[in-house]
């Protein structure tokens, strides 16, 4: 947790009905891809839509460290100058990704196989995420690493000077961990796959084929995904329209769900097949959500979603749904606090390990707002309240901005305010996260401490 001085708590009380529309962000995953795939192509990349926010501007930061040029023209329109694959330079100083295991993850894939050391920190919730997922397939292209016990940040890597071609079956359902060993297999000589059993998001496949790599993807007899890379791969440079961010479009979207009487218009949301786990856990649920204006922007599939209140109920969420869906189950867990009957989520060791333990902590914000809610090993069961949830609440945010993000939102619909304790890290995402729910008539404000 950061110091107590730093912490900014919010308060969300019961609004009218949300009206207008709204834009969400630009996906973070697409940009911290952008600055990285820019940094390893000669010459310029130009992005628009980029995400402003302290995850992608600490990834912009490092990627200036290994050597690239970085300008911001306006506002999300920036230029890349990269160095090449296998130009990055040995960096001065630490690389701080603050609290992105997203940045943090793909950098070390995307300096593993250039012979230069780079030393890896971040904030206090990254300094206690697992990085072993990532270093122990990283070393079988010959890299060593030196991490705190448990495999910590702090750690240094030291790149491989003759990397060899790899093939890997993933052990762990990671678009991180799968992102980090193709960036690696960039720079080395042959042709690396690495297999993955779960389908998780695609951007880094997507954009490094836009880029002009040697890129195969297979379906092998059991179902996985092979992947394949050519190394010593010549990137092009290509212009970037990054689309808005559906992770993030989440949260004005179960707001308009479970506040009566809204109906809300949330314009330009990537509908990657890999990104809207969310939106049909929801219709199932009967949210009135009405794709319109289905378009193709940038290689994605975008649409507006009309969303309107509805009277939701419980279901049970596939398992192997997840890996669509990874980071939206908390603001569904608020979602199912407002449904009629019990929502069933399963499979989500995962989210034990991103910013914060998600199931810990959304366990005990319901609790804490007057839901009940049994936590389980894998997942969790919530006893929604067919619209009337107590709140009331303080909600531990952890470090985390989709928890604090989810209560807030919780809090719009329920009897009682609910209060964050901090709401500094939604600027790690979603800086103006507070403004676009006031613009369609949320009730957030900054809390007493
Ligand atoms: C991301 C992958 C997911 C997700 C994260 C962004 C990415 O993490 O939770 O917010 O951009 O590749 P994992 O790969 O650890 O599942």
């Amino acid at each position: 947790m950061g110091t107590s001085t730093n912490h900014k708590p919010l308060s969300a009380r019961k609004t009218g009905p949300l009206k207008g529309t709204a834009t969400a962000p630009g996906d973070k995953s697409v940009s911290h891809r952008s600055l990285i795939l820019g940094a390893l192509t000669v010459g310029e990349t130009r992005v628009s839509g980029l995400l402003e926010a302290e995850d992608v501007l600490n990834t912009a930061e490092a990627m200036r460290k290994l050597g690239a040029q970085i300008v911001r023209d306006s506002e999300g329109s920036w230029r890349i100058h990269g160095v090449g694959v296998g130009g990055f330079s040995e960096p001065a100083d630490v690389l701080d990704f603050g609290n992105s295991g997203t940045g943090v993850r793909l950098t070390m894939g995307a300096v593993a196989t250039t012979p230069i050391m780079t030393v890896f920190t971040g904030d206090a919730s990254l300094r206690r995420r697992p990085m072993r997922r990532v270093l122990e397939p990283l070393s079988l292209f010959g890299v060593t690493a030196t991490a705190r016990e448990g495999g910590l940040l702090p750690l240094t890597l030291k790149g491989s000077r003759s990397p060899v071609p790899i093939e890997h079956r993933l052990q762990v359902a990671s678009a991180q961990v799968k992102s980090a060993l193709l960036l690696a297999a960039l720079n080395v000589p042959g042709r690396s796959t690495i297999i993955e059993r779960a389908a998780t998001r695609d951007h880094t496949e997507h954009m490094l084929k836009a880029f002009g790599a040697g890129i195969a993807i297979e379906t092998l007899p059991d179902g996985a995904r092979a992947i394949s890379i050519t190394g010593e791969a010549e990137l092009r440079p290509t212009p970037i329209a990054v689309p808005s961010d559906p992770s993030s479009a989440a949260f004005p979207l179960v707001a308009a769900l479970i506040v009566p009487g809204s109906d809300v218009l949330i314009k330009g949301v990537m509908l990657n097949p890999r990104r809207v786990g969310l939106l049909d856990t929801l219709k199932e649920m009967g949210a009135a959500i009405d794709i319109v204006n289905k378009r193709d922007e940038g290689g994605e599939s975008v649409g507006d979603l009309r969303v309107r209140h509805s009277a939701l109920v419980g279901v049970d969420v596939p398992p192997e749904r997840a890996p669509t869906m990874i980071d939206e189950y908390p603001v569904l867990a608020v979602a199912a606090a407002f449904a009629t009957g019990k929502t069933t989520m399963r499979g989500l060791e995962e989210l034990r390990v991103k910013e914060s333990d998600r199931l810990a902590a959304v366990a005990a914000g319901l609790k804490a707002n007057g839901i009940s809610v049994e936590e389980l090993a894998d997942g969790m069961i919530v006893e929604g309240r067919g619209g009337d949830v107590h709140g009331g609440g303080e909600v531990l945010t952890h470090m985390d901005h989709r928890i604090a993000m989810s209560f807030l939102v919780m809090g719009l619909a329920a009897r009682n305010a609910v209060r964050v304790d901090d709401g500094s890290m939604i600027a790690t995402s979603f800086p103006n996260f507070e403004s676009l729910m006031q613009n369609l008539g949320a009730q957030i404000t900054r809390a007493n401490r």
